[in-house]
């Protein structure tokens, strides 16, 4: 609904903006002027000017100022429109020229408003007062609720009878199929009777103040637990968040906001002074709350329960956070606690080191880990993992966060950084011509020959030592026990006719036999035996392919990031470089076919 111009002057005229203020900030009067301490930061001595006659304020200290609608912005952290629409209804001021079916809506949900407001007024009592209340009373001690704490969240209790509220109700003139759209109150064949009965009473309040929902909570094992407000004209299951209205305050202080499972997980929380949580209620965390976190904070602290449904929620929202753009962070309970049972047992401090060590758990890098432990657990190769968390890189994970986790990644993998990070650049930069065929070239590079797979040969048949020695190099054993025993190998190579003269060569050296000789059983699980000499030749043959290989790949992966690097600068390459690039790629790929076979 757009608001017109006339709306917002008559707004404006209508509110006085030294009443309004007054009733957050203690204002004195000066002269024709209001002052008092800024609610917008934090000061000793009072600069903060509010000018009644001409309808605006002003902080001196922290250069804030602007009228009502500007301070209700400021002060409860929400957009223009929203700040006029709060004022309009102090105001009694109906909004834009409205149809006949709009003002009857707006006319039910006013209605609505005003049933749920003496709805919750009502619970309060009884909880605060009532006989029927004791138990409640009792309930909400046992839990650890300070009288403050439930003054603050106006818990209530509604009592076990089936027509309290209802009369209640009809007492204040409500009319009872509006609380029935309400939820309040449900009609059966003797007419309305309470919805909620028995149950702690948890109003949900919207960002402007209404009371829109209610979650009652048993005060046993009786199921279901929680009964809850459903869709009515004014609240949508699975949009709002619980607190908000408390949290978002603290929420924009901070910067952060904690979302939490559960109604009293929440208010826990606010006790215990993390005044910025909200609760999602329930696991199933919806693009309408993420969109709603965003508005009030950037940062978020998923803190659901460690339970498969807590992290299924988790994996979830961390997309549905991402995509509305928040950096998410993951914070973890302990198996069988939940906000409320941690911060009731552990305390504050150690709940603000769960967040604390949050911000190295960070939404992306929650999501890495599940996916290469379910790589992992399906023991793929080493490069088939490497390709599928690339490829889930590129999925899920936002550009900012890819950059600090691919290490992290490659680490876990056992893979190399730089190849990792090449397998998961996104096929961008599509004008370098070479990098089509090129890419392939990385995405197709395999690990390094196995060192054990070389020295079973040539203790198989140590006259290929000599014929070798020249072509493979020492430093192929990424073992250091491997290529000391190579070099041996490789010093004595005339002497080794026979698998016995190796044994001889190395018969102080008891462990490098024993090396040698379990190289030589045979285990059917290993590639490791060789059948025939031919068989150890190809072997052979294919590690010195392969070394010529990677020597080319440096070469081609040296060029290929410089060339990167001058897109992103702007910086030029030479024509030469270009084309050795590409030549390098091919020569690569067509080295690699023949090697595999596939040519
Ligand atoms: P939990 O079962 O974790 O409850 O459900 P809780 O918040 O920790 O409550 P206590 O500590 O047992 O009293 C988390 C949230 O899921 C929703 C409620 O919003 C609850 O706060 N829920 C749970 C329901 O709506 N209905 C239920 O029957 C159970
Ligand atoms: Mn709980």
């Amino acid at each position: 609904m757009k608001l017109e111009q006339s709306a917002i002057r008559e707004i404006l005229a209508r509110t006085d903006i030294g009443q309004l203020i007054g009733a957050y900030v203690q204002l004195r009067k000066r002269g024709n002027d209001l002052v008092g301490l800024c609610p917008f930061h934090a000061e000793n001595t009072p600069s903060f000017h509010v000018h009644p006659d001409r309808g605006f304020f002003k902080c001196f200290g922290c250069g804030q100022g602007g009228d009502a609608i500007k301070f209700v912005q400021l002060l409860e952290n929400v957009p223009f429109p929203e700040a006029a629409r709060v004022l309009a209804r102090r105001a009694a001021i109906p909004l834009a020229d409205e149809s006949p079916e709009a003002a009857r809506v707006r006319g039910e949900k006013e209605q609505i408003y005003a049933a749920n407001e003496l709805a919750a007024a009502f619970f309060q009592r009884t909880l605060r007062l009532g006989p029927e209340g004791a138990g409640a009373r009792a309930y909400v001690e046992r839990r650890g609720f300070s009288s403050a704490t439930v003054e603050a969240f106006k818990l209530g209790y509604a009592p076990p009878g089936w027509d309290g509220l209802v009369r209640e109700l009809t007492a204040n003139g409500v009319d009872l199929r509006i609380a029935a759209l309400a939820g309040l109150v449900k009609s059966g064949q003797h007419g309305f009777y309470d919805f909620y009965r028995a149950r702690l009473m948890i109003p949900t309040y919207s960002t402007t103040g209404e009371v829109v929902a209610f979650g009652g909570r048993a005060l046993d094992d009786s199921e279901p637990k929680y009964l809850n407000t459903t869709t009515t004209p004014v609240y949508t299951k699975g949009r709002g968040l619980y607190a908000l209205n408390v949290a978002r305050r603290a929420a924009a202080a901070r910067e952060a906001l904690v979302v939490v499972e559960g109604y009293l997980d929440c208010i826990a929380l606010h006790q215990a002074g993390f005044t910025n949580a909200v609760a999602s209620l329930g696991t199933a965390f919806t693009a309408e709350q993420a969109a709603e976190i965003r508005k009030y904070a950037e940062r978020v602290f998923l803190c659901f329960d460690a339970d498969a449904a807590g992290s299924a929620a988790t994996a979830k929202s961390i997309d549905l956070l991402g995509a509305a753009g928040c950096s998410t962070f993951i914070v973890g309970l302990p198996p069988g606690d939940d906000p409320d049972t941690f911060v009731r047992t552990q305390g504050a401090a150690a709940f603000q080191g769960l967040l604390d060590a949050a911000l190295e758990t960070y939404g992306s890098k929650f999501l890495v880990d599940a996916e290469i432990e379910r790589v992992l657990a399906s023991r793929v190769s080493p490069q088939q993992s490497a390709e599928r968390v690339a490829a889930y890189f590129r999925e899920h994970i936002p550009p900012a966060d890819a950059d600090r986790l691919q290490s992290h990644a490659a680490l876990r993998l056992g893979v190399d950084e730089n190849h990792f990070r090449r397998l998961v650049r996104p096929l961008a930069g599509t004008h370098f011509a070479p990098r089509g065929p090129s890419r392939h070239v990385a995405l197709a590079a395999e690990p390094p020959p196995l060192g054990r797979e070389i020295l079973a040969a040539l203790v198989d048949e140590p006259a290929l030592v000599a014929e070798y020695a020249e072509r493979i190099g020492p430093e192929v054993f990424r073992e250091a026990r491997y290529r000391d025993i190579y070099r041996t190998l490789c010093a004595r190579a005339a002497e080794l006719a026979t698998t016995a003269d190796v044994y001889a060569a190395f018969g102080e050296d008891r462990e490098a036999v024993e090396l040698l000789v379990a190289l030589q059983k045979p285990d059917r699980s290993s590639k490791v035996r060789f059948g025939d000499s031919s068989a150890r030749r190809a072997h052979l043959d294919r590690v010195v392919a392969g070394l010529a290989e990677g020597r080319l790949e440096r070469r081609w992966r040296e060029l290929d990031l410089k060339i990167d690097e001058a897109f992103a600068s702007g910086a030029a390459v030479s024509q030469e470089e270009r084309d050795e690039h590409r030549l390098l790629g091919e020569e690569i790929n067509q080295r690699r076919a023949k090697r595999l076979g596939t040519k």
